[in-house]
């Protein structure tokens, strides 16, 4: 069964589950580090993230930078946002990013699939006002949309 965490604090006390999807502001707590978009330092973070908990994959969210998916031995793949940056809320960004994460990899994807689905949700749910959710239509159509 795949674990995923989403935690505020004490990222790094959490070990050895299946992934964790921490946003950049998250990363630079845990490892007191600067990222300010540069991507030497989001790499180091990344694999240090890695490490240090033990995780199967770290999914660092970007924000309107997207997001960037580490798996020990692998290239980091870099994922742009989808739609445009103009959002009407971001509440419940990352929690969508990591619900969407969660469901595909129990349902058997690979973590850069799971990680893609996911970028789609959390772009879809972003262009939406409060708190709000993503369908599976909506997320089939996002898909299909930009293929
Ligand atoms: N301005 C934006 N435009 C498009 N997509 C966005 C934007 N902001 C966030 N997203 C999407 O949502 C994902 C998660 O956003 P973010 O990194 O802000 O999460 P978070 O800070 O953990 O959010 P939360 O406050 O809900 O915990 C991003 O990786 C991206 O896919
Ligand atoms: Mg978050």
């Amino acid at each position: 069964m795949p674990i995923l965490v989403d935690s505020r604090y004490r990222l790094l006390r959490y070990s050895g589950l299946t992934a964790c999807t921490p946003n950049e502001s998250e990363v630079e707590q845990a490892l007191g580090v600067r990222i300010n978009d540069d991507t030497r330092v989001l790499e180091r973070a990344g694999r240090e993230i890695l490490e240090q908990t033990k995780m199967q994959a770290v999914l660092i969210t970007r924000g309107s930078r997207g997001m960037a998916l580490f798996v020990p031995g692998a290239p980091t793949v870099h994922i742009p946002i989808f739609g445009s940056d103009e959002i009407a809320d971001v509440t419940g960004a990352g929690d969508t990013v990591m619900a969407t994460m969660a469901l595909a990899l129990a349902a058997g994807a690979t973590f850069e699939l799971a990680a893609r689905l996911a970028n789609y949700a959390g772009g879809l749910v972003v262009m939406k006002r409060g708190t709000a959710t993503v369908s599976a239509a909506e997320l089939r159509d996002a898909v299909n949309r930009d293929h």
